[in-house]
């Protein structure tokens, strides 16, 4: 008898044919995400879980008893609670791909240059008829972003994909700041290992691309926000907490930093009452850095491939370190 397994999230056609080959399945049918409750019953009876997002903790671990595996479709997992999963012996999986690492780095560059020549706000000026012959252009100045020089606080593949993009595409200077030094992305991309201050202080652009763990949750706090030059721009499209988001919005209304670019915050759906969408040197994104067809098609079928090596005894190929 085939392994039972719940998709959470729709796939595209070939992960599901790719699903059905090894496994019986059921797959929730719709774009809008499962309810936590649904999500619930759906792992009552199921050795395996295919989802993005959802916490798993003890109270989802105690409803799926037979769970053996849960297989996430992001490169992020800090929705895994891991020590309760190591505890009941389910593996986890995240789904790093080449793809994403590049459709990510595309996104990045594209809030980089939104904020910087302030595409987002300039599109509205058309659009609304403020456009004059003869105006005062100066206002409308925006900040070069060839022959700057960037900062990467996190130096993975998305990192490098960032890093690569900057130097041989806007001959950058790029610096960045990592748990390890990464001698070879040193050589290959010009990139020069320094010190998160003096990133901060250095940088005209500064990109959070962190995973979500302990040590990174706020690693831009209000006293980080005080290195940048007044004249840099913030990115994130790591996860929210790994900024404090007050003292992100305290440096922007106090001017203290230029402007941000942002894909994750600290609450996702955003409220609309937040600051942060009142202002025109914010670019806001709904955390979809990896959203392509393509990108989410590959990370799809990689989640599937690490469910179904789940579910029939093998190591799967991206078991997240933790859990080991
Ligand atoms: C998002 C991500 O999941 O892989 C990750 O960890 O954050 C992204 O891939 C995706 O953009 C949400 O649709």
């Amino acid at each position: 008898m085939k392994p039972k397994v719940y998709l959470a999230k729709v796939v595209p056609n070939e992960v599901e044919e790719y699903v059905a080959q090894h496994c019986s399945y059921q797959m929730w049918p719709v774009d809008e995400s499962i309810s936590r409750e649904k999500l619930l019953t759906e792992v009552a009876d199921v050795e395996g879980v295919l989802l993005v997002g959802h916490k798993i903790d003890q109270e989802l671990l105690d409803h799926g008893p037979s769970l053996k595996i849960v297989s996430n479709i992001s490169v992020g997992y800090d929705n895994f609670d891991l020590k309760a999963m190591k505890e009941r012996k389910v593996l986890g999986t995240n789904a790093p791909t080449n793809e994403l690492n590049e459709t990510v780095a595309d996104m990045v560059f594209g809030l980089i240059l939104a904020t910087a020549r302030r595409i987002v706000e300039l599109d509205h000026f058309v659009k609304e008829g403020k456009w004059i012959r003869g105006m005062s252009y100066p206002a409308l100045f925006g900040l070069d972003v060839h022959h700057t020089t960037l900062g990467i606080i996190g130096m993975g593949q998305i990192g490098e994909a960032i890093a690569r993009r900057a130097k041989f595409g806007f001959e950058m200077k790029v610096l960045y700041h990592n748990r390890n030094r990464k001698a070879e992305a040193e050589e290959r991309l010009g990139a020069q290992y320094c010190s998160m201050e003096d990133l901060l202080r250095e940088s005209d652009y500064v990109v959070v691309m962190t995973n979500l763990t302990p040590e990174t949750r706020k690693i831009m706090g209000i006293e980080q926000f005080k290195l940048m030059k007044k004249s840099a721009i913030f990115f994130n499209a790591s996860r929210g907490e790994t900024v404090d988001e007050e003292a992100l919005i305290s440096a922007l209304q106090d001017k203290r930093i230029k402007g941000a670019g942002l894909d994750v915050f600290q609450k996702e759906p955003i409220d609309l009452q937040n600051p942060l969408l009142q202002m025109p040197n914010v670019v806001t994104l709904p955390h979809l850095g990896s959203n392509t067809a393509r990108t989410r098609g590959a990370m799809g079928m990689v989640a599937a491939q690490n469910l179904v090596a789940g579910v029939t005894g093998q190591v799967p190929p991206n078991l997240v370190p933790e859990l080991k």
